[in-house]
């Protein structure tokens, strides 16, 4: 039988297909880096990316991955921090607007799971959006299949679709039947449609 990609999969075409040449990106929670490698490889010649976990583990993990990848320490930075801070540490490069920020919300696989907040997410999201440039985007992954991973989920799923509703462009894909409450992707763009003439 023929299986569907993973939504972590789905989400990195996305990327692949909406990013422009030289994209200036966040990845927002970079865990072992799997997103980071991509978001490097996508950036280049001339973007820029900057990794943020708030776990030195993760951080240790995205810095050996992308070294050995060989990604050019002009084109990448990856900060130690909480990404509730993001308006406070972007490097130059990315000042002037990001191409698109990458939530892959959830726990770092064997960590601590309450690591994952409702809060802080909401908190992160809520300030990045203003630092997207008019035609960037969010990619968001949440996963609902533990306690905490479900508070987070139904905060963030509650906002992003206040936004939809407020004229931004919103992508929801779901996986069904495979697992009790699989993980969910959520694309918002940062520019909002003209509402709906009614005739
Ligand atoms: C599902 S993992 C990310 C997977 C990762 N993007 C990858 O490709 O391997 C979620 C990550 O979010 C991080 N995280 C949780 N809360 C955070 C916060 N407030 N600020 C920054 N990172 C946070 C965790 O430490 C964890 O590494």
């Amino acid at each position: 039988m023929q299986r569907l990609p993973a939504i972590t999969t789905i989400a990195h075409w996305y990327l692949r297909n909406l990013l422009p040449e030289n994209a200036c990106v966040v990845d927002a929670t970079c865990g072992n880096g799997h997103d980071s490698a991509l978001l490097a490889e996508l950036v280049a010649p001339n973007g820029f990316l900057l990794s943020v976990d708030i776990q030195p583990e993760a951080i240790q993990a995205t810095s050996q991955r992308l070294s050995h990848i060989g990604v050019s320490p002009n084109r990448w930075a990856c900060l130690l921090a909480d990404h509730r801070d993001l308006p406070l540490i972007l490097p130059t490069p990315l000042q002037s607007g990001l191409d698109a920020a990458v939530f892959n919300l959830g726990y770092l696989p064997g960590g601590p799971k309450t690591i994952t907040t409702a809060r802080s997410s909401m908190d992160a999201l809520k300030r990045t959006l203003p630092l997207l440039k008019p035609s960037g985007f969010l990619v968001v992954t949440s996963y609902p299949g533990s306690e905490e991973g479900l508070a987070e989920h139904n905060a963030v799923a509650e906002w992003l679709h206040q936004k939809a509703s407020n004229g931004h462009d919103l992508h929801h894909l779901v996986s069904e039947g495979r697992q009790q409450r699989p993980p969910e992707l959520w694309i918002l763009s940062n520019g909002k449609s003209p509402p709906h003439r009614v005739e």
